[in-house]
């Protein structure tokens, strides 16, 4: 038996577990709640048979890019079970609604172009990097097949992040590549919450450092481009950028941040040219 059934299997038997919980917790308050009571275990049953459906479409439609678990693929495209997808991501994006509404909104429409080329090109380097899903754009799948792996997909949020169900996840990154390893630092250390690199983040508490790579080496005399920039994060208070304030950017990133990690930020940060 493939993975992927067993796994499809381990999430339909919980849900269906779940259904049939609220089911007869639903018949005892029947009494209690009369109509209430029947409507909320017939919405069980239903988003329950609704993520089924949307497992068997996950399987045939998306396990190429997105690998049979949604554990994602290097190179290719990103997870879509991983914990970041639920948190950081939606930050990034800048994503009001629910991670069910934006998993429908990007399978809707597709991706022309990848957000994050240096790790995810889908099939390749032609357009788009993810197909577009829905009739209404010329896709191959129906509204209520996209609705119903978008339940099925922001359903890992529950169940699939629960170590117990399932296999740990492999982390959808190229462990040998410096620059992919830089920019997750350079998320995880928050560096997003105040700088705007095109594509990641939209920030503008901070210089946009885009065009970092540019400048880096020709604004301190005597400084290289590294120089300059491990020394902008360990010491933002030395050379402060024009029209910006000293004291904004955090002192302490020295103690933060690991000089493994500090080297790989440094890749990442380098390869940030106009
Ligand atoms: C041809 C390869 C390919 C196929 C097939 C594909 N995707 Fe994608 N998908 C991608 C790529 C590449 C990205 C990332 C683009 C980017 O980073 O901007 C992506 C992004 C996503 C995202 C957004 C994730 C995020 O981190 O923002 C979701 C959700 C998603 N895909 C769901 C699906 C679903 C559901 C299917 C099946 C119906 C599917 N994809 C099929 C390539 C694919
Ligand atoms: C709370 C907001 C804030 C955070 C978080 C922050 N920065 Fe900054 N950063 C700034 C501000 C404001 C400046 C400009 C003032 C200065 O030079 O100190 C700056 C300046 C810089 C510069 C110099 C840019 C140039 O054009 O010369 C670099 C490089 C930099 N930050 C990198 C980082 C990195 C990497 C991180 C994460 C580890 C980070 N920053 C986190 C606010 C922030």
């Amino acid at each position: 038996m493939k993975k992927i059934h067993l796994e499809i299997i381990f999430g339909t038997v919980f849900i269906l577990i779940s259904a049939l919980l609220l089911a007869i917790m639903a018949v005892k308050e029947q009494d209690r709640l009369g109509e209430e009571g029947r409507l909320s275990a017939y919405e069980g049953q239903q988003r329950a048979s609704q993520i089924e459906f949307g497992a068997g479409i996950y399987e045939t439609n998306c396990t190429s890019c997105h690998g049979e678990y949604g554990q994602g693929i290097p190179g290719k495209a990103p997870c879509l079970r991983c914990e970041e997808l639920f948190s950081a991501r939606m930050e990034e994006i800048g994503w009001q609604g629910s991670l069910e509404e934006y998993v429908e909104s990007v399978v809707t429409t597709g991706r022309q172009v990848s957000t994050r080329p240096e790790l995810y090109q889908g099939e390749g380097l032609g357009s788009p990097v993810m197909p577009t899903w829905s009739e209404a754009f010329g896709g191959p799948l129906r509204e209520d097949q996209v609705k119903s792996v978008a339940a099925f997909v922001a359903n890992f949020e529950e169940w699939g992040l629960n170590p117990e169900l399932v296999p740990t996840p492999v982390i959808a990154l190229p462990p040998d590549d410096p620059t992919a390893l830089g920019r997750l630092v350079f998320v995880q250390q928050g560096c997003i919450g105040c700088h705007t690199v095109e594509g990641l983040s939209t920030a503008t508490t901070g210089p946009v450092l885009n065009g970092l790579a540019d400048r880096a080496g020709s604004t301190v005399d005597g400084m290289d481009a590294e120089e300059y920039i491990k020394n902008s994060i360990k010491n933002p208070s030395d050379y402060v950028v024009s029209e910006f304030n000293d004291g904004l950017m955090p002192a302490n990133f020295s103690e933060l941040i690991t000089d493994e990690e500090m080297d790989l930020l440094l890749s990442f940060l380098l390869t940030l040219s106009e």
